[in-house]
């Protein structure tokens, strides 16, 4: 690539706009060979562990009970990509930056050009994923725990985005959303859409959003490739430790928790919870397990549609 790899915040008022506003960004991400189908084969084959999720879903309805989770057993790296661009599903390949030190400089590239624009930001556990998705596959109304972002660098997709809380988001769902009592779902309405930001992400285009704001993405008529984008600062793990906490509060021990504080003497107690919590090891009890409902259908090759896959 002539001239190097580049990240470009839009906004003329990043400093006061961050985590306000969602933030557009430009790269040039689509012009890098690690990018290539043959890096992507690699990205998949090799680093099995990291294939977060693999799933068909109903291209026609934002239901998110149509979602199945599927395996991509005995498959090579190539059929994997041939198949998603054949078929109808969404792979999701986490954290790269591990499997390959180049992936990760692409994301600390962009988190240090952010934070040299935004006074006192520090981020950290900063991770970079690859979704490889079918043409026409789409992801349902959810929210992510920590700092989310999606980059686009193959094909084009439209992300819509919603504010966050009330109703969009309810508190109570946050919380088991940050909790881990759900799968990351949480309640759609068709009526949201007028409050939505609409955005048509082609390669080399991109955008961060405020924390916790709900999205859906539906993908256009091609291969996508895109990179997911994920952070922690400390604001952001002080709200997810009062989420979890409230949440333990609220729906397992039946309490109803008011303060939301992220710090003083509510703060601090809540902390200690969410540490208890995890430290018990209740949450993987009530963590969803990976279940695959369906393999890849690799003998024929064919568009697998979500019915098949759900027989
Ligand atoms: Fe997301």
């Amino acid at each position: 690539m002539q001239g190097g790899t580049f990240f470009k915040f839009q906004s003329k008022n990043l400093a006061t706009a961050w985590n306000t506003e969602i933030q557009p960004v430009e790269h040039n991400l689509g012009e890098h060979p690690l990018f290539s189908d043959e890096a992507l084969a690699r990205l998949v084959e090799g680093n099995a562990h990291a294939i977060r999720e693999v799933s068909t879903m109903d291209p026609e309805r934002e239901d998110k009970s149509a979602w199945k989770r599927g395996s991509i057993e005995g498959m090579n790296g190539r059929e994997v990509i041939e198949a998603v661009r054949d078929g109808l599903y969404w792979v999701n390949v986490g954290d790269v930056g591990t499997f390959d030190r180049r992936y990760q400089d692409f994301i600390d590239q962009l988190m240090d050009t952010l934070e040299a624009q935004v006074p006192g930001l520090k981020t950290f556990n900063r991770h970079i994923g690859v979704l490889i998705s079918s043409p026409g596959a789409r992801v349902y109304y959810h929210s992510d725990v920590p700092g989310q972002g999606l980059l686009h660098v193959r094909g084009e997709k439209t992300i819509w985005i919603y504010p966050g809380g009330d109703p969009f988001l309810p508190q109570e769902s946050l919380e088991r959303v940050v909790t881990g009592l759900t799968n990351e779902d949480i309640e759609y309405d068709p009526s949201f859409e007028q409050h939505a930001t609409r955005i048509l992400l082609t390669p080399g285009t991109g955008a961060l959003w405020p924390l916790n704001w709900p999205h859906r993405v539906v993908n256009g008529k091609s291969l996508n490739v895109s990179v997911t984008v994920s952070f922690w600062t400390d604001e952001i793990r002080r709200h997810a430790l009062v989420n979890t906490a409230n949440g333990v509060m609220r729906h397992v021990m039946g309490l109803n928790p008011r303060s939301r504080a992220i710090s003083g003497p509510s703060y601090w107690w809540r902390a200690g919870l969410a540490a208890a919590w995890k430290a018990s090891g209740l949450s993987k009890r009530y963590r969803e397990k990976y279940k695959a409902e369906f393999k890849i259908n690799q003998a024929s090759r064919a568009r697998q549609t979500f019915k098949e896959a759900a027989e």
